[in-house]
């Protein structure tokens, strides 16, 4: 018991990376919903900016906490080390869209007509979903299963049919 809230103890800096990721998935949404007129370009070049320092610390913090308890557990789990390849291709992803995604709010905020409303709403839209189920495979599948020890079986399931 004293293991197990120490445990989720040194986890807390994720849980706060991940609700910084929650809260920006809402901003955005909010940006996309308020398209085609509402775009306020000073609010653009802010979350420009947030999006890769926000991804960027997050794909820090899971890789110093969260990766190396899952390289342990592969040791006896091999059917891990197929989950470790997805969330590792999975944050070469995420960066590659938030560079999209700030070089097109930031092109808006500094006034260029493009990418339109149309496209800036659907690349807005593509990012903060692939997040929102990002963090809700590490945080609520993943996460709870690391701590709740599970064994192979979990694990195999896991990497079968994660979204
Ligand atoms: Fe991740």
């Amino acid at each position: 018991m004293h293991a197990r809230a120490a445990e989720t103890q040194s986890f807390a800096p994720l849980s706060e990376i991940w609700g910084e990721q929650l809260a920006l998935c809402d901003a955005l949404e909010h940006m996309a919903d308020a398209l085609p007129a509402g775009l306020d370009k000073l609010h653009c070049l802010r979350l420009a900016r947030t999006i890769p320092a926000v991804v960027d610390r997050a794909h820090k913090l899971e890789e110093l906490l969260l990766f190396p308890l899952l390289q342990d557990r592969a040791a006896a789990s091999p059917a891990l080390a197929a989950v470790i390849d997805r969330l590792r291709y999975e944050h070469l992803e995420d960066d590659a869209y938030a560079e999209e995604l700030y070089d097109a709010l930031s092109a808006r905020g500094w006034g260029h007509p493009k990418p339109s409303a149309e496209t800036l709403g659907y690349m807005l839209r593509t990012f903060f979903a692939a997040m929102r189920r990002h963090i809700w495979f590490d945080r609520d599948v993943l996460m709870p299963l690391l701590l709740a020890g599970s064994g192979e079986e979990a694990f195999v399931d896991l990497s079968r049919s994660a979204p």
